[in-house]
């Protein structure tokens, strides 16, 4: 047993679908979640930018005593988790690997779709993560920069004609391609899932890569004990109107607001 809390982190507000799967596979734990607010998007900034975030992003978090950070942003995950894991003194856990992961043991015909920020799509790691544990798969991938601030903005519902018109613009060629497999690869992608679903069709089962970190989390960690665990949140800014997106996100009621943290101290 292990009573100490989960980090948890995102550009934004994403990653709090990873921590939407937590709280129902792991009700008992304690979770510190960062959403770089004032700093989101991070999928359309360079290599080095989003390598010097996430080690900021991570210093916050490790003012708390944690057992485990989870990077619930694929694009950290992409530009840089392989960088920071070996700098810090706490297991750090990213999207890709148990996405990929899922996607392989799900796929039927072997043709698999990668959905992402620019970012993430330009780094290439979920091509080479699927080749490289099976070199015949048929991967796409596609970047999707619009999606990020369509969903921030809550144009996430099905009969918006702004996201329907979005993901059809996207999806067609991937769609296409005959994939039965699409990897949701950024955190806030899930709050699109019936849009994407509704357009994909009823054959293409939808990865989610914030769920999926949260599943390799549980299978790596020791749990804690002793009841409900609390949720502390914080934001880089606008505190006062995270309670709103985050109830979006979480899908439950999200009361008051988040910390306030000035992340460019760290
Ligand atoms: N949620 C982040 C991800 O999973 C993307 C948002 C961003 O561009 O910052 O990639």
């Amino acid at each position: 047993m292990d009573n100490r809390a989960i980090g948890v982190f995102d550009s934004g507000l994403g990653g709090l679908t990873a921590v939407r799967r937590l709280h129902e596979i792991m009700p008992e734990e304690s979770i510190i979640y960062f959403g770089d607010t004032g700093r989101v998007p991070y999928g359309t900034r360079g290599r080095n930018t989003i390598i010097k975030y996430t080690r900021q992003d991570i210093r916050f978090l490790l003012e708390y005593d944690l057992k485990a950070i989870v990077v619930a942003c694929n694009t950290a995950s992409a530009a840089a988790l392989d960088t920071v894991q070996g700098e810090f003194d706490v297991p750090i856990f990213g999207t890709v690997e148990p996405s990929c992961e899922k996607a392989r043991a799900v796929t039927k015909n072997g043709r698999i779709g990668v959905i992402g920020t620019a970012a993430t799509v330009r780094s290439g790691v979920f091509e080479r993560s699927l080749k490289k544990a099976d070199a015949a798969l048929d991967v796409q991938t596609v970047a999707c920069p619009l999606f990020v601030p369509l969903v921030e903005n809550g144009r996430v519902k099905r009969g918006d004609v702004v996201i329907e018109t979005v993901v059809r613009e996207y999806l067609q060629p991937v769609r296409e391609r005959g994939v039965d497999t699409l990897i949701l690869g950024c955190t806030h992608y899930p709050l699109l899932h019936e849009v994407i679903a509704d357009f994909m069709g009823p054959s293409v089962t939808l990865v989610d890569s914030g769920a999926e970190a949260a599943n390799a989390l549980r299978r790596a960690v020791a749990p804690a004990s002793g009841g409900a665990g609390e949720t502390r949140y914080f934001v880089s800014d606008d505190p006062a109107g995270f309670a709103q997106l985050a109830s979006l996100f979480l899908q439950e009621d999200v009361t008051g607001s988040a910390g306030l943290v000035d992340i460019s101290g760290y």
